[in-house]
């Protein structure tokens, strides 16, 4: 499994994740929101060069009155600095086989690698969608910040969890 940067030219007509805000999304805003600079966008092709997969990254702040108390005392700004994963989603052609998983486990490795050595950031941050999303992402770490609906894992806690999935844990 591989992701690659998104291209206009991938074919996104038939992707379908059951969630219609999702699917239109790669479908119709994609290309312009990357044109922009709004968000980097990283793609799973099938070997007809159909997405089946994408996820979205972009930096975004959140105001320091929401974030956890840890770093109200470290950051004496009035925001966070933080990086937004604001879609993930796979085809259901693919549905259940770890494309989920694979992707949100590199855009969190992406996510430490620019926090650590290109831009400041203290967490990544997700907009869960619905319910369903929310499980998603309480199973992986994440906890809800108050009132925005958002989710939120600090780059330390994100740092922890991979190498302990990479088994590079010092226990
Ligand atoms: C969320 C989504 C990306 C997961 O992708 P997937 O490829 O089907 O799931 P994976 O195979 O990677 O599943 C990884 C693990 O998460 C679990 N999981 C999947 N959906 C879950 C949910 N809603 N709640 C809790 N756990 C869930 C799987 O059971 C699996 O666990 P296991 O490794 O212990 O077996 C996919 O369901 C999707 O595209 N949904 C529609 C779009 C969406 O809601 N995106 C997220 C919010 S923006």
């Amino acid at each position: 499994m591989q992701t690659v940067s998104y291209n206009r030219k991938y074919n996104r007509k038939n992707f379908s994740c059951g969630k219609p805000p999702l699917d239109n999304y790669i479908l119709k805003n994609a290309t312009k929101d990357v044109k922009a600079g709004a968000c980097t966008c990283f793609v799973i092709l099938n070997g007809q060069e159909e997405v089946v997969a994408y996820y979205t990254l972009s930096t975004e702040s959140i105001p320091k009155e929401d974030a956890p108390s840890e770093f109200k005392k470290t950051i004496k700004y009035e925001s966070i600095p933080v990086i937004l994963l604001g879609r993930l989603a796979r085809d259901n052609s693919v549905k259940g086989q770890g494309y989920g998983r694979f992707m949100l486990i590199e855009a969190l490795k992406r996510s430490v690698s620019v926090a650590k050595e290109h831009i400041g950031a203290v967490a990544v941050i997700v907009d869960p969608i619905d319910e369903e999303a929310i499980s998603y992402y309480s199973k992986y770490g994440f906890t809800m910040l108050p009132d925005s609906g958002r989710m939120f894992m600090s780059i330390k806690k994100i740092e922890e969890a991979l190498n302990l999935a990479d088994g590079k844990s010092d226990t």
